[in-house]
């Protein structure tokens, strides 16, 4: 298995913070994820993950689809080299713009999320004089059992038609001449790693079916969304996530009908673990009774903590091996209090200067950064 705890002479003389990325993680993750999916899934990478251009480039070059969420996600994927036909285009705010920007790409498919997104799809398509793909992205109500900013399957949410409005909408897209209904679309949240929601989504999937073959409606896709949760804890016990699992919770509990196509929108399993955020310790403050590391690196650079509580491994790479430890918050520069790491938070004893890496941040890490303080994170380093 690839080490990726990156060595430290390779970074020594360079500013911090910055990602870091180990290719060869993200080449066996993608090679993982394609032989676990088996010949016939469709996987559709979900660059709001992560969508770095050398990252990009890599995971479209493997053959994956793509699955975004804006305008600039479409030019990121057709950029970085994806194929037009396999991007999805999901959202439940898409302009006017976006949507003639999809259209004229030619992408596979929209994700449709309402009834009104509906008609000014079909109206926009109409004004081309294209048919485009329509699937419904439907909240099946399912609790995935993760944080709540990022479970979406429930039934009352920004997010998707509910199941009881979705027959009228199914009807209304066959009448309407320039779209095609393709598919239904699912997505039930975010970093599971309990398969059960999976399995309960399989059986409504297959009601939902049911239920629309009854009446006549019959779709030629179905896409479950992404959600494959990775390990924060121990990323380099479980540096690729169990993807076997996974794809075989799909196949096994799936009735596909004949013909149907299955797509899955990964994002977080495919590059969490293969990136981590390098910061140097600027100083460690002793305070009355707790004793504060104080890196480089903030939640301008990495939010999930500050945004939903998440814990991510902290390394000194720069302590040897079997150096005393001590116990620290470590905290970024940033003026908020919820600029913390990790409180209360065991680390080799700690110098000004040390290297700290933050580890399993390669999904939802630099592509959230931002520039609150008027901070600058440096270019990504990519390690072979
Ligand atoms: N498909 C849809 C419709 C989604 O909304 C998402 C993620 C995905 C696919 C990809 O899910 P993944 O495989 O990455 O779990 N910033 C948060 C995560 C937000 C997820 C939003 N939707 C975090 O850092 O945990």
């Amino acid at each position: 298995m690839t080490d990726i705890a990156f060595p430290i002479n390779c970074f020594a003389e360079l500013p911090t913070p910055f990602y870091a990325y180990s290719i060869d993680l993200l080449h066996q993750t993608l090679q993982t994820a394609t032989n676990a999916a088996g010949p016939d899934a469709h996987i559709h990478y979900a660059v709001k993950a992560n969508a770095n251009p050398v990252i990009l480039q890599k995971i479209a070059k493997a053959g994956f689809g793509a699955d975004c969420v804006s305008g600039g996600e479409i030019e990121a994927a057709l950029a970085a080299g994806f194929d037009a036909k396999k991007i999805v285009y999901a959202g439940v705010g898409k302009t006017d713009a976006e949507i003639l920007r999809g259209i004229d790409a030619g992408i596979g498919c929209f994700n449709v999320e309402s009834a009104e997104e509906l008609e000014i799809i079909a109206a926009l398509a109409s004004e081309r004089n294209k048919t485009v793909r329509v699937a419904l992205r439907v909240n099946p109500n399912v609790d995935a059992h993760t944080h709540k900013h990022i479970t979406t399957g429930l039934s009352e949410n920004k997010f998707g038609i509910n199941l009881e409005a979705l027959q009228p909408i199914a009807e209304r897209a066959l009448a309407l001449p320039s779209v095609e209904l393709y598919g239904l679309h699912f997505h039930i949240g975010s970093q599971l790693l309990d398969m059960s929601p999976y399995a309960e989504l399989c059986a409504k999937i297959n009601d939902l079916q049911d239920s629309l073959s009854k009446n006549g409606i019959f779709v030629n896709s179905i896409n479950v969304g992404g959600g494959l949760g990775v390990d924060y804890d121990d990323p380099d016990k479980n540096p690729i996530a169990d993807f076997d699992t996974y794809f075989a919770t799909f196949k096994n509990g799936l009735k596909l009908r004949d013909g149907q196509t299955l797509h899955f929108e990964l994002g977080r399993s495919i590059v969490a673990q293969c990136g981590s955020l390098i910061s140097r310790c600027i100083y460690v403050k002793h305070g009355t009774v707790k004793k504060f590391v104080i890196l480089d690196a903030g939640m301008t650079e990495l939010i999930r903590p500050a945004l939903y509580s998440a814990r991510h491994k902290i390394q000194n790479i720069s302590a040897t091996e079997g150096s005393p430890t001590e116990t620290y918050d470590v905290v970024g520069p940033v003026c908020e209090s919820s600029d913390v790491f990790v409180c209360d938070g065991l680390l080799p004893v700690t110098q000004r200067g040390d290297f700290i890496a933050i580890r399993s941040a390669g999904a939802y890490g630099e592509v959230m950064a931002s520039n609150y303080n008027c901070r600058k994170l440096h270019p990504a380093y990519f390690i072979n």
